[in-house]
């Protein structure tokens, strides 16, 4: 395996579970050095010795991030062991199954939006003097295609979107310190966030052009590449890892209607 990251410190949020998990197997094997954080402590542990055991440099944080006490002890922590963070992937997210605009609770708003949103607003404010510390790095935003797109359920669609406006703001504001800011944005993956919207997961594969999910090693990979050097002249930048759904889909979805016809002309 390319070592990308050797000599690196990374931090991942939402390291436990599906995407962070595979970011972070994907960072270690690449030759960083990882810090998996998350709320869920057994499954990361879990995750971090095996990374070990394969041979790479992990270790478990517990880490909610939408806990500004909780993000300032972490990161003191990790300056003070590690000396320094090249690395944010801000990748902890929580799904609104079924939340339109007129049955949303403002509790549930408030606690969406305290994880995706504000999650990555104090994991940003919070790291980023350490990285600048470090001579530098990236940040990783994980947003989703309901943030470049309209989408049904209101507060994560806005918590997406509002991402979007974190990782642009930021890559300005923090050029002077050597950091870049960018973000991902997934269509349908298949992890443990979507597992049970059996109907969902079916109808989002059908209608994306390559007519699958992706696996959450194929976003991973989109991740290490903003993360390393090799995207070194990338800041503030988009990039939808979705398939082909927010670029193509709808004409796609033409395209396949009138090929269908017998006596088709387009
Ligand atoms: N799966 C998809 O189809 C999809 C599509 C687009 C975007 N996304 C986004 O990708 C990201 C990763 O999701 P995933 O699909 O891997 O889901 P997942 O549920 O497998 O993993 C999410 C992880 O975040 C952790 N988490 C939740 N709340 C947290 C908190 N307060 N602090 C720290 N960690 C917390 C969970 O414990 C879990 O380990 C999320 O931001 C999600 O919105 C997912």
């Amino acid at each position: 395996m390319d070592q990308k990251l050797s000599g690196k410190t990374a931090l991942v949020t939402g390291a436990s579970s599906g995407q962070g998990a595979a970011e972070a197997r994907l960072f270690a094997q690449s030759g960083a050095r990882v810090v998996l954080a998350d709320i869920a402590d057994d499954a990361g542990e879990e995750l971090a010795k095996a990374i070990r055991d394969a041979g790479g440099d992990a270790r478990f944080q517990h880490l909610d991030v939408a806990d500004e006490d909780n993000w300032r002890s972490v990161i003191a922590q990790i300056g003070s062991e590690f000396g320094g963070l090249n690395i944010l992937v801000n990748n902890a997210g929580i799904p609104l199954r079924g939340g339109n605009i007129t049955n949303t609770s403002l509790a549930d708003w408030n606690r969406l939006m305290s994880v995706n949103l504000t999650g990555a607003f104090l994991g940003i404010r919070e790291a980023s003097p350490l990285i600048r510390d470090s001579n530098g790095g990236a940040i990783v935003n994980t947003g989703s295609i309901a943030g470049l797109t309209g989408h049904f359920a209101t507060a994560y669609s806005a918590s997406k979107w509002g991402l979007r406006g974190i990782t642009k703001s930021a890559a300005m504001e923090l050029i002077d310190w050597k950091i870049r800011v960018n973000a991902v944005h997934p269509g349908l993956v298949h992890t443990p966030l979507v597992e049970e919207s059996v109907d969902f997961v079916k109808a989002l594969a059908d209608q994306t052009p390559m007519e699958r999910g992706a696996t959450s090693e194929e976003v991973a990979r989109v991740v290490l590449f903003l993360a390393c050097d090799e995207s070194s002249y990338i800041t503030g930048h988009d990039i939808a890892v979705d398939g082909g759904f927010t670029d193509i889909g709808g004409y796609w979805r033409v395209l396949k209607q009138v090929m269908a016809q017998p006596d088709q002309r387009i």
